[in-house]
């Protein structure tokens, strides 16, 4: 006889932890693809519908902010024909995907060198980020011709540019006037930094701001990440302690006053 193993059900909790901001690699499209011998572009275009999955169990679960790492700097590098496909795979997104955005209260912003992206591009990223302006249930974020180092390179030069304009002293540079003129300032950094597709690697994605996030590596390949896969690794973080430098006894206590109050 076969025995069939039942997919964990969870069930949410009242108490249970989500984190404020998840930033995502979605690796793995290439390979999905092969597997099936089809060109890697069809995993590319599968990965789409995670991706849609993925935003829309983020607004279900009430993660505020989502980062997806859809281009890296380095992803120049592939094959002209990739590249071409995926710059498509992006404005056909944009193009199809604002108003499912809209009907769920998504805010979507692109961070990276957008300068270096085909025109059409451009106009498609400014349309569909001032369709969603006012959106407010999540922040999804597309990383796009990004890299973790321009992104804390550029943050230099900007400090650097503060310094001889007079604006800031060089005296007040600390980390948070450093993290302030990195990509997203506004946004909470990520609690929960998620890699599929079997490596075990930051890849220059989101570093600054992920100094403290907690780490999640998954064999799923990218295409594969559904809702009950992301589940799973909101609730391998729901179980997880974040002591922040505390010891784990000065982390219990502080949640007992939070939940019981000093009295
Ligand atoms: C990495 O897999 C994936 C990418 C470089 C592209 C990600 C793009 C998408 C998921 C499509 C659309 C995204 C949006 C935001 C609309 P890989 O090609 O490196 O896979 P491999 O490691 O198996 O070769």
């Amino acid at each position: 006889m076969v025995e069939t193993v039942k997919p964990a059900i969870l069930i949410p909790e009242p108490n249970r932890r989500v984190p404020r901001h998840v930033a995502i690699i979605m690796d793995g499209n290439g390979r999905w693809a092969k597997q099936r011998h089809r060109p890697r572009t069809h995993g590319h275009r599968e990965g789409v519908k995670s991706v849609r999955a993925v935003v829309e169990e983020s607004v279900r679960q009430g993660v505020g902010t989502l980062t997806l790492f859809a281009f890296s700097s380095e992803n120049w590098q592939r094959p002209r024909s990739e590249v071409n496909i995926l710059m498509e795979l992006f404005i056909s997104a944009l193009r199809d995907e604002v108003h499912r955005l809209i009907e769920n209260d998504v805010r979507l912003r692109v961070i990276g060198e957008l300068s270096a992206f085909p025109e059409k591009l451009q106009h498609g990223i400014r349309d569909a980020e001032a369709l969603t302006a006012n959106n407010a249930a999540l922040n999804l974020q597309v990383a796009a011709n990004y890299g973790g180092r321009w992104d804390i390179t550029r943050a230099a030069r900007a400090l650097v540019a503060d310094v001889l304009a007079g604006r800031l002293d060089q005296a007040a540079i600390d980390e948070q006037a450093f993290a302030q003129r990195l990509s997203f300032p506004d946004l909470p950094e990520p609690d929960l930094f998620i890699r599929t597709g079997g490596e075990r690697r930051l890849s220059n994605f989101v570093l600054w701001q992920s100094a403290y996030a907690e780490l999640y590596f998954t064999d799923v390949l990218w295409p594969d990440f559904d809702e009950e896969a992301f589940r799973h690794a909101l609730d391998d973080f729901a179980r997880r302690q974040r002591r922040f430098g505390r010891t784990s006894e000065q982390v219990d206590a502080r949640a007992a006053v939070r939940a019981y109050g000093r009295g």
